[in-house]
């Protein structure tokens, strides 16, 4: 049966981790989850939601599937296809471009011999396509790595920062 397929795709402690997003949130509001469900489906996935496992969260969370693909599709931090496992997003946004971080961005596509949207050979670092302002403008320039704010970039900073990871 396709259901039990799906809710296999699904380790116990993804599960643990829905159900208790599910409970934060009044019965029949449970599509309230959905982001923090695709998060944890994600997380479990090394970096990226398949069909399937967006399929079990919609089914762990009792909603149609499309309510599932439709946020995985708008949000930027969700990936659907492979990416590598570290996920670098640098702001080129009006603060961050005006300080220079589409030079930034250009010495990083030239330091890991990708283009953004592109992930290394090796799958150890995936670059963003482009990010919006992700509102730590003081700190321009920056970038995101996994979620953690690097800021003030310059080349020599991004060099220690990912030659560190
Ligand atoms: S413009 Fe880059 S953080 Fe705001």
């Amino acid at each position: 049966m396709e259901s039990v397929d799906n809710m296999s795709q699904l380790s116990a402690h993804t599960r643990e981790e829905i159900d208790a997003w599910r409970a934060k949130f009044p019965e029949g509001r449970q599509r309230s989850a959905v982001i923090a469900a695709l998060h944890a489906a994600q997380h479990q996935n090394h970096g990226y939601l398949t069909k399937e496992l967006m399929e079990a969260v919609a089914e762990c969370l009792e909603i149609p599937a499309i309510q599932v693909f439709e946020v995985a599709a708008f949000y930027s931090m969700f990936e659907t296809q492979p990416v590598g496992r570290h996920s670098i997003s640098v702001c080129t946004n009006i603060s961050c471009m005006l300080c220079g971080g589409e030079q930034l961005l250009g010495y990083i596509e030239k330091k890991l011999g990708i283009k953004a949207g592109e992930s290394t050979a090796d799958h150890k670092f995936y670059l963003k396509v482009e990010e919006e302002c992700l509102a730590a403008c003081t700190g321009a320039p920056m970038m995101m790595i996994d979620h953690k704010y690097y800021e003030n970039l310059t080349q020599a900073r991004i060099d220690e920062i990912l030659d560190s990871i």
